[in-house]
């Protein structure tokens, strides 16, 4: 029986039957190398999940509430934790210049008063993005102390390239010495 040549029917069939177990090892190699690629990535610059929903009125953020110009910038707070305030516009972060400490967590809460706009420090995990009426707010640390550009990253308009903050890390002793004196910081030259 097996002696006689395969009909052009069971050769089609067994030549697709080849080809679908090919496709389904290369798909397989594919989606394996790819999920890989997101747990090694993730794991190694400490992907943060988006922040939980949290929202703020923005027709009154310059008036009253935790965004009001005061209250931005850098702040070490009576529970000891380091907490930066920052507002997006178009086309500037407020404040422009922001000091953290070295090797301390700093957590970051932003939002913007206008269009949607984001930022990530370079060198860096600090990555989110500032949408009217949510704040956005992540916890990290900067192991070393130096300068940082810190770009707005969602297109918001004409102006979004040249928007942008610094960020200078700064020693925690000196960081602790500065806020004792003048409570909250930030490094705009007045
Ligand atoms: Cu703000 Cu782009």
């Amino acid at each position: 029986m097996s002696t006689v040549p395969a009909s052009s029917n069971e050769r089609a069939h067994a030549v697709a039957e080849a080809a679908e177990r090919r496709w389904t090892i290369i798909v397989a190699i594919i989606i394996t190398a790819l999920i890989g690629m997101m747990i090694v990535t993730g794991l190694h610059w400490a992907a943060m999940p988006p922040s939980r929903v949290e929202t703020v009125d923005v027709s009154r953020l310059h008036i009253e509430g935790e965004f009001v110009e005061s209250n931005l910038g850098t702040a070490l707070e009576s529970d000891g934790r380091v907490v930066v305030r920052v507002l997006a516009q178009q086309y500037s972060f407020q404040p422009q210049c922001l000091v953290v400490p070295a090797g301390m967590p700093v957590t970051f809460r932003g939002t913007s008063s206008d269009a949607i706009h984001g930022f990530s420090v370079d060198s860096s995990n600090a990555n989110t993005m500032l949408i009217p009426g949510f704040v956005a707010t992540f916890t990290t640390t900067f192991p070393a102390v130096g300068e940082h550009l810190m770009p707005c990253h969602e297109y918001c308009g004409i102006g979004h390239e040249a928007m942008w903050a610094r960020v200078q890390v700064i020693p925690q002793q000196e960081f602790l010495a500065r806020t004792r004196n003048q409570g909250r910081l930030s490094c705009v030259r007045s």
